[in-house]
C-alpha cells in the first residue's frame, strides 16, 4: 500500500468514516413531513415480503438484448408495486439530458434532448437550468416514466473524463446549484430525479472498480460539497451511488459516503439506489446505508437484495428495522415527489416547444472564447465557407446512457461499429441550414473538410469561414488526449493561414487543446449542442442573440499543466481496455484544488480560464465593497454595459482564506444590460466557501482573519479586489 494511501484510510477513520449505521437511520425522519407520515400509514399495512420487495428493481430491457419485464415500459429498469398498496410501479428511466430509449426498444422511444450538462452549467443561470430539467421531466411524465436517473454531479477533476459532458463542470458550488435547479426542475413534473454518481466517479477509467483515494477532509470541501449543494438545493428523491471504490471502500457499501456524510450530516430522507452493477454485497450494503438494488437481476453479479438479503434479516446479520427504514426511505419519495398523486398520464411530447428549450439552454450556454477584430456577429450579407463536422446536416451528441434517439432519426450513417457505444449519433439540427435560414441574403457554401486542399480553397473564395469541428466522448472511456476528432486540427489550421477570418465552431464533450488558437479569428465553444442546437448556434453566430456562456472548466494549454498529466496507467493503445482494468487506484493528491484551484496554487497561465466568456457588448464593474453583517459575507458592486448592444454578463465573487490556499467562487450573478444600463448587483457568499472542513469535529469552521475578494469576469481576474475581515465561527455539517 502506499505511503499516502494509507494517510486517506487512516484520515477517514479519525473522521468517523466507521460511524455506527444505526445513528443514521433513526435519525432523518422528520417529525410532521407530510410525506413522511404518509409513508408510514402505508408501510405499517405492508407484509416483510412486500417490503422487501421495494428494495429491488429488475432490468427494464434493452440490456445486451433483453426484453422489458411485464409491465415495463422499456427502459433501465422496473419495479411492479406491491399489490394493493396503492403505490405506482416505478418505471424508471435514463437521464439527464433527454429520456433515453435503450437499444430503440420503444418504438416510440426518440426525445428531444438538452445540450450536455457542461453546457446548461455555462449558462451560470439556475432558471435556466430550472426550466431546462422541468422540460425532460415533462417528457419522462408525458412518456410514462417516474423516476429519471439525472442529474450528474460529479466534479470534473480532469479534461479527459468520458462522462464530463454529463456533469457541471469544476467547481463544488457552481456544479450544486446548477445541477440542483435542474433536479428540482424535474422534479416539479412529479417525477423523481436521480443526483448521481455518489461519489468521485469522476472519471471512466476502470470505472467499475477504481479506487479514488483522497483525503474525506479534502472530499468535503470538493466533490462532497458539490452533492450537499445539490441536494439542498434540488431535494432529489434518490441519489445514485457509484461504480467505484472511495478509498477502498465501493461507493455503494461505503458507510461514510452514505451513513455518515449523506444521511447523518446532511439529514438526507430520500433513498439511494445503485448504478447499474455497483452493488456488491446484502448485508454490507444494506448496513452501509444502501436503499434499493438496480436492476439487480441482470447487472450485478447476484440479486442481493432479494432472497440474500432477506436470509441475513433471519440470521440477525441485518435488523427488521433497518428494512423499514430503506421501504420508508423510497416510500417517502413517492409522496414527497407526488408520484403517488400525480400518476404520469401518457400524451404525444410537444416537441416544437420542449426542443424551444433545448435551443434556449444552448444559445445561453455555449462560450464565445475568442472574437478578434470583432468577426462576429457575421454579416448578414456576407460570403461564408462552411466546413466540416457534418454542419449540413447536424450536431454531434455524447455517447451512453444520456444518449436520447433524435427525433427525426440519425443524419450521420457511421461505420457500424459494434463497440459500446456504437457510432456518434448527430441530431438532426443543421447548423448549415439554420444560418442559410438565418441569412437569406448571405452566399454561404459548405465544404465536408475531409480534403484539406478543397477545404482550403472554399475558404480562400469567402470573406469568412466557419469551421466546425468535434470531439466524440462517451460513458465508459476517458479521452485518451485533448484533441479534437480526426483531422480538425489540422484542417483549421489549413483554412486559418488561408483566411485569417476564421471562425471555429466547436462540438465537444471536455476542453480540448486547440494549437490553432492564436491563428483564428473566432473560436465559439458550442459544447454537444442537443437538439436545437444547428439553429441556436446560427442565431449566435449572426448576433440574433448575443452569447453569454461562461466556462466551468478551465481550458489548459497542455495537459504537462494538470493536476495529473497521465490518467493513470491510460494510454492512447489502452484506453479502451483500461475501463474494465482491475484494482486500479487514483489517489487524487490536489485534494481539494480541482481545476481553477489547481492553477491558482500552482501560478500556473490556462488558455482559457474557468469563468470566462465573451460577449457582443463590454462591461464595467465599479464600486466593489465587501461587508459582513449577521454573520453573512455579502459583496457589492456596480456593472453597467459600456457597449452598443444588449447584452448579459456573469461577474464572479472569489474569496481567499486568510491562511492562504487557492481562490474559491464564492457567489456570482447573471445581470442583462441594455447598452448604457447600470445595476447595482448584491452577491452573497456561501459560507463553507470561507471555512475549512474539520474533520476531527465533523463540522464547517471560518477562520479568523483578513479575507480577500475578487471581483472578476473569471478566475484569474485580478483587476478588482478588496479584503474584509471576519471573526472564526464555527458551522453545523
Ligand atoms: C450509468 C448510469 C445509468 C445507468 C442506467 C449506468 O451504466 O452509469 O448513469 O443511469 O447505467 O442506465
Amino acid at each position: 500500500m502506499k505511503l499516502s494511501r494509507k494517510i486517506f484510510l487512516l484520515s477517514a477513520v479519525a473522521c468517523g468514516m466507521m460511524v455506527a449505521h444505526d445513528a443514521a437511520h433513526a435519525a432523518h425522519h422528520a417529525p410532521g413531513d407530510p410525506a413522511d407520515e404518509k409513508a408510514r400509514q402505508v408501510l405499517a399495512h405492508m407484509s416483510p415480503e412486500d417490503k422487501m420487495s421495494l428494495l429491488f428493481s429488475v432490468d427494464g430491457g434493452g440490456f445486451n438484448g433483453s426484453v422489458a419485464p411485464p409491465g415495463g415500459l422499456g427502459s433501465a429498469a422496473y419495479l411492479r408495486a406491491p399489490a394493493g398498496s396503492g403505490l405506482p410501479d416505478l418505471q424508471i428511466s435514463d437521464a439527464g439530458l433527454g429520456i433515453r430509449n435503450p437499444a430503440h426498444i420503444r418504438k416510440d422511444g426518440a426525445a428531444v434532448s438538452l445540450p450536455s450538462g457542461l453546457s446548461t452549467a455555462s449558462s451560470w443561470d439556475m432558471d435556466m437550468a430550472r426550466e431546462a430539467g422541468a422540460m425532460i421531466g415533462r417528457e419522462a411524465w408525458q412518456s410514462g416514466f417516474n423516476v429519471l436517473l439525472g442529474g450528474g454531479a460529479d466534479l470534473t477533476r480532469d479534461p479527459r473524463g468520458g462522462r464530463n459532458f454529463e456533469y457541471a463542470g469544476e467547481d463544488p458550488l457552481q456544479t450544486g446549484r446548477m445541477v440542483g435547479s435542474t433536479i428540482a426542475g424535474v422534479q416539479s413534473q412529479h417525477v423523481i430525479s436521480t443526483l448521481k454518481h455518489y461519489a468521485m466517479n469522476d472519471l471512466e477509467t476502470s470505472r467499475m472498480t477504481m479506487s479514488a483515494d483522497i483525503d474525506p477532509v479534502a472530499m468535503r470541501e470538493s466533490d462532497l460539497l458539490g452533492f450537499e449543494i445539490a441536494l439542498e438545493t434540488g431535494h432529489p428523491g434518490s441519489v445514485m451511488c457509484s461504480y467505484n471504490r472511495v478509498n477502498d471502500l465501493y461507493a455503494c457499501e461505503n458507510p461514510y459516503l452514505l451513513n455518515t456524510t449523506l444521511k447523518q450530516d446532511w439529514h438526507y430522507p430520500g433513498f439511494v439506489m445503485s448504478d447499474w452493477g455497483a452493488t456488491h454485497s446484502s448485508a454490507r450494503a444494506a448496513l452501509a446505508g444502501l436503499d434499493q438494488e438496480s436492476a439487480g437481476d441482470h447487472a450485478d453479479a447476484r440479486p442481493y437484495f432479494q432472497a440474500l438479503l432477506a436470509a441475513d434479516v433471519k440470521a440477525g446479520r441485518v435488523p427488521q428495522s433497518r428494512i423499514d427504514d430503506m421501504a420508508q426511505r423510497i416510500v417517502r419519495s413517492l409522496f414527497a415527489q407526488g408520484l403517488v398523486d400525480h400518476p404520469p398520464r401518457r400524451a404525444p411530447l410537444d416537441v416544437v416547444t420542449d426542443t424551444l428549450v433545448a435551443q434556449r439552454d444552448e444559445e445561453e450556454g455555449a462560450v464565445l472564447l475568442r472574437n478578434e477584430g470583432n468577426v462576429l456577429p457575421l454579416s448578414p450579407t456576407a460570403r461564408i465557407a462552411v466546413i466540416g463536422g457534418h454542419a449540413d446536416v447536424g450536431v454531434i451528441s455524447g455517447g451512453g446512457s444520456s444518449q436520447v434517439d433524435p427525433i427525426g432519426g440519425e443524419v450521420v450513417k457511421g461505420p457500424g461499429k459494434k463497440d459500446w457505444p456504437g457510432d456518434p449519433v448527430y441530431f438532426p439540427s443543421s447548423p448549415l441550414k439554420a444560418m442559410r435560414a438565418e441569412a437569406p441574403s448571405a452566399h454561404i457554401t459548405y465544404d465536408p473538410g475531409t480534403n484539406i486542399a478543397a477545404a482550403v480553397r472554399a475558404a480562400r473564395a469567402a470573406d469568412v469561414a466557419v469551421v466546425y469541428a468535434t470531439q466524440f466522448t462517451f460513458e465508459g472511456m476517458d479521452a485518451p488526449n485533448m484533441h479534437l476528432d480526426g483531422n480538425a486540427d489540422a484542417l483549421i489550421a489549413a483554412v486559418a493561414a488561408a483566411n485569417p477570418r476564421t471562425v471555429v465552431v466547436m462540438e465537444t464533450g471536455d476542453p480540448v487543446l486547440m494549437p490553432w488558437n492564436s491563428s483564428v479569428a473566432g473560436v465559439l465553444e458550442a459544447w454537444f449542442p442537443g437538439s436545437g442546437g444547428g439553429t441556436a448556434i446560427a442565431r449566435l453566430l449572426f448576433g440574433k442573440v448575443a452569447p453569454s456562456g461562461h466556462l466551468t472548466m478551465t481550458f489548459p494549454q497542455a495537459e504537462s499543466q494538470l493536476a495529473h498529466p497521465d490518467i493513470a496507467g491510460v494510454t492512447a493503445n489502452n484506453v479502451f481496455e483500461m475501463q474494465f482494468h482491475t484494482d486500479q487506484e487514483l489517489v487524487y493528491d490536489e485534494g481539494s484544488d480541482v481545476g481553477y484551484r489547481w492553477f491558482d496554487r500552482n501560478h500556473l497561465k490556462p488558455l482559457y480560464p474557468f469563468g470566462y466568456g465573451l460577449t457582443y457588448t463590454t462591461f464595467a464593474t465599479d464600486e466593489l465593497a465587501a461587508g459582513y453583517h449577521h454573520k453573512q459575507l455579502t459583496v457589492t458592486f456596480n456593472v453597467r454595459n459600456t457597449g452598443t448592444r444588449p447584452g448579459v454578463d456573469v461577474p464572479q465573487v472569489y474569496v481567499g482564506l486568510p491562511d492562504g490556499g487557492a481562490r474559491r467562487l464564492g457567489g456570482w450573478q447573471r445581470v442583462t444590460l441594455a447598452p448604457g444600463e447600470s445595476r447595482q448587483v448584491s452577491v452573497q457568499v456561501d459560507p463553507r466557501l470561507l471555512a475549512h472542513f474539520d474533520g476531527r469535529h465533523d463540522r464547517w469552521a471560518i477562520p479568523s482573519g483578513r479575507f480577500r475578494v475578487w471581483l472578476g469576469t473569471s478566475a484569474v481576474d485580478d483587476s478588482q479586489q478588496v479584503s474584509v475581515h471576519l471573526p472564526a465561527r464555527t458551522l453545523a455539517p
